[in-house]
């Protein structure tokens, strides 16, 4: 109830009347964006398959999961599906639970949130037949706080659906097929995109990322066995019900099937939601924005890789670059270090403060790059800041209790390597004012 008050309390964003002009995108798939299945399409096919059959079929499309990890969908459905729960006496499955992640947190990611306004029958279409598939009657879909405006939308195509009979009891006259979707509103937490930290937080805690394994599919939200997956994965199993798994495997590469969805944003004439398949080359997707003088693009947002240049001729893809989703592109005017330290920033920010190296380690990184930015004038970083610098990102990568504090550094590491001179320049500029006194600070 406290927790409700206080989240009553967070304002509900005002956003510019331009914040959803994202529709002049370029739909070069057209499969997610462009192709809205019928309401109960989908749990009607899969009803008609039946269960197992139904999980073939996820397996035969080889969806991976669209958070970025690309952990086999089909598997983990069958995981959870063969885990038992702990509470004796029930029905099996019925202990299971089916959550989705649309707590979209990562900077430059957009996409979510558009298919939660504009194709939620879909998201909540696969979450049924996940459910179908694992035998589960509850499931939750975890907004993320600052959607919270999507709220009152998303209760009314639950409401909707419910009075389709596509939710429920005995969903589309199925007897013994029920189940039925709540809403839990997270506070604005970006580790809570964290599955487990979720979990937690989705039980009324502190959105602490728990140690993993046990995976949520054998002790997930309230130790049941529980599928976690993005908004894309499930928007994207739906159409694998109504569609096949077959005919998504033919979309893609043969280790990253279907299409994914890019928030492309920054230096580009055309920002907005782009579908392609895998395997697209990163300097199609430049073209196709209509991005120039381009230096630089953060695929997967922060967490995720800086490319140069040297490096459009690359393909999204599992196997080459993987992507959370997020296409944030820099053009030959951006100061990579001012990006990276941007970055620094951000998770310095939302760190947990759980575990100490990623507390502490994120706020040394910041203070490290502020000392290097304030070079200018102040004379007081040097070469050795960038040796620390390292040392931290190494750090960083192995002894966090989670992938934020791990990811926390790949800006920085990616803009040392490949735009060094970002950071040279920082150094160049060092000068000791008049009056400095070298051995008195180095004492
Ligand atoms: P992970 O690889 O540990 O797990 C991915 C998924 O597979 C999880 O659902 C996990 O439960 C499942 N899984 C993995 N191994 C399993 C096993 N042996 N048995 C059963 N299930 C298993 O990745 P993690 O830590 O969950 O996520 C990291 C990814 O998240 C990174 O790729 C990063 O880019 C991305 N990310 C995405 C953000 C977003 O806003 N979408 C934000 C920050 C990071």
């Amino acid at each position: 109830q406290l927790a409700e008050l206080i989240r009553a309390e967070v304002p509900v964003p005002q956003w510019p009347a331009d914040w959803f002009a994202i529709d002049h995108n370029i739909r070069r798939a057209d499969v997610l964006l462009g192709m809205p299945l019928a309401p109960g399409a989908a749990i009607a096919a899969a009803l008609a398959r039946g269960a197992q059959a139904m999980l073939d079929d996820m397996k035969r499309s080889n969806l991976r999961g669209r958070g970025g990890a690309g952990f086999a969908a089909g598997l983990k459905w069958e995981l959870c599906r063969n885990a038992t729960g702990s509470i004796p006496g029930t029905a099996p499955g019925s202990t299971h639970y089916v959550v989705c992640n649309a707590d979209e947190g990562e900077p430059g990611t957009f996409k979510d949130r558009v298919l939660l306004a504009r194709h939620a029958d879909e998201v909540f279409e696969g979450m049924t037949v996940a459910a179908l598939v694992i035998g589960a009657r509850q499931g939750l879909l975890y907004l993320r706080g600052e959607y919270r405006y999507l709220l009152e939308h998303l209760q009314a195509v639950l409401q909707r659906r419910r009075d389709q009979n596509l939710l429920g009891s005995a969903i589309l006259g199925r007897a013994g097929f029920d189940f039925d979707i709540a809403i839990h509103v997270g506070a604005g937490a970006y580790v809570c995109g964290e599955e487990s930290a979720l979990i937690e937080s989705l039980e009324g805690k502190r959105g602490t990322p728990r140690i993993r394994p046990p995976f949520p599919v054998e002790q997930g939200y309230l130790g049941q066995p529980t599928i976690v997956n993005n908004v894309e994965t499930f928007c994207a199993a739906s159409h694998i019900a109504a569609q096949g798994g077959a005919w998504w495997a033919g979309i893609g590469t043969h280790q990253s099937t279907g299409t994914k969805i890019h928030s492309v944003s920054g230096d580009c004439e055309r920002p907005g939601l782009y579908e392609y398949p895998f395997g697209t080359r990163i300097d199609q997707i430049l073209e196709d924005c209509g991005a120039r003088d381009t230096q630089a693009v953060q695929v997967g947002g922060p967490s995720g890789v800086c490319l140069s240049a040297f490096e459009f001729d690359r393909r999204i893809a599992f196997e080459d670059v993987p992507s959370a989703g997020a296409f944030m592109v820099f053009d030959c005017t951006r100061d990579m270090f001012e990006v990276a330290r941007n970055f620094a920033h951000f998770f310095a920010h939302e760190s947990c403060g759980f575990c100490t190296p990623c507390r502490v380690g994120t706020a040394l990184v910041v203070k490290r790059l502020d000392k290097l930015a304030n070079a200018t004038g102040g004379g007081r970083g040097s070469r050795h800041d960038l040796d620390v610098l390292f040392e931290l990102d190494l750090l960083l990568h192995g002894t966090t209790h989670c992938g934020l504090g791990a990811s926390a550094c790949n800006p920085l590491r990616d803009t040392i390597i490949k735009f060094r001179p970002a950071y040279e320049r920082r150094l160049e500029s060092l000068h000791f004012e008049p009056g400095f006194d070298l051995d008195a600070e180095l004492s």
